[in-house]
């Protein structure tokens, strides 16, 4: 592992020079039949599975899906959007599709049913989703899905950061993240396709109590995910820096418990020496009580 200052000062760096990503347009026209092998790679949507296509819009991947799990399978296409749905819906009966559910959602409510589903797919919608409706949706997909069932995010606006961060918030973890994506459209230099493969976190009752109170964890997420995204750590190191971080006693502090925690990483990699790292604990828990 690098020097714990060197890389707080790369984090902060990084932090602070991300690029401002442009919203664009997607249309379903993007994606070749390669690209949309690629994309059910990702999704890896199995036969009799329960797959929700949210914000389907036309239906662009609710048909390959629809395929993908079969007859005995069911796809919820769900958009905000009537008419979009008109389309899906003729489309359905031009092609006798059978396995295919409509259902008109409103921003802040997928309105999927509770439990069933085994993924929910968003392709090119979590970054059209209004700020004030995301915990509404992100809490409605987590309820819909089953305790394994996955949420697949696939985007090329805005860039992952703030999705990771609200998916963390609303009771998911990463499984897997794919940032940069490669076999994606490359339509625009403004454009930079990630995708994320999420779960329902299984330590939800360490998270709830922590809402409303970002500033007990937000230091350490942000740090880990802008390192991974760096290149600096990988996935693995982010899940456990996650997963210690939903372990924290209610009474974490962030400006001392971080402090330490500091400290301990610059003893281990020999930063300090141990009467050096003594001293600073000592000055911290000084600092602490005043
Ligand atoms: C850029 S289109 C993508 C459509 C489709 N997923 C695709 O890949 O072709 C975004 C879609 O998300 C839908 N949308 C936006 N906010 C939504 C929300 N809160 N709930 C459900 N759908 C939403 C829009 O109506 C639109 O159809």
């Amino acid at each position: 592992m690098p020097r714990p200052r060197l890389v707080f000062a790369l984090a902060l760096a990084l932090c602070l020079l991300l690029p401002l990503a442009i919203q664009t347009g997607h249309t379903e026209d993007d994606d070749g039949p390669q690209g949309q092998d690629a994309v059910l790679a990702l999704i890896a949507p199995q036969p009799g599975e329960v797959v929700a296509d949210l914000g389907c819009g036309r239906g662009a991947w609710t048909f390959p899906l629809a395929r993908a799990v079969g007859e005995h399978g069911t796809v919820y296409a769900v958009d905000i959007d009537a008419d979009a749905l008109a389309i899906v819906k003729a489309r359905m009966e031009k092609d006798a599709v059978s396995n295919v559910k409509l259902q008109q959602s409103v921003p802040d409510d997928p309105m999927l049913p509770k439990n069933t589903l085994d993924v929910v797919f968003l392709n090119d919608v979590i970054d059209y989703v209004k700020r004030d409706a995301l915990v509404g949706f992100l809490e409605g997909i987590r309820v819909a899905l089953k305790e394994r069932g996955r949420l697949i995010i696939r985007d090329p606006n805005g860039g992952p950061g703030r999705v990771i961060a609200e998916c963390y918030r609303a009771g998911f973890s990463l499984d897997e993240a794919r940032i940069p994506l490669p076999d994606a459209p490359g339509r625009s230099f403004s454009s930079s396709w990630y995708a994320l493969k999420l779960r329902r976190a299984t330590h939800q009752h360490a998270i709830l109590p922590r809402l409303g109170e970002p500033r007990r964890y937000r230091t350490r997420l942000h740090l880990a995910e802008e390192l991974f995204r760096a290149g600096v750590i990988d996935r693995k190191e982010v899940s456990a820096i996650w997963d210690a971080t939903n372990r924290l006693p209610r009474d974490f502090d962030p400006e001392v418990d971080e402090a330490l925690d500091l400290i301990a990483a610059a003893e281990a990699t020999g930063t300090v020496d141990k009467a050096k790292a003594e001293a600073l604990r000592k000055r911290v828990r000084r600092k602490a009580k005043r």
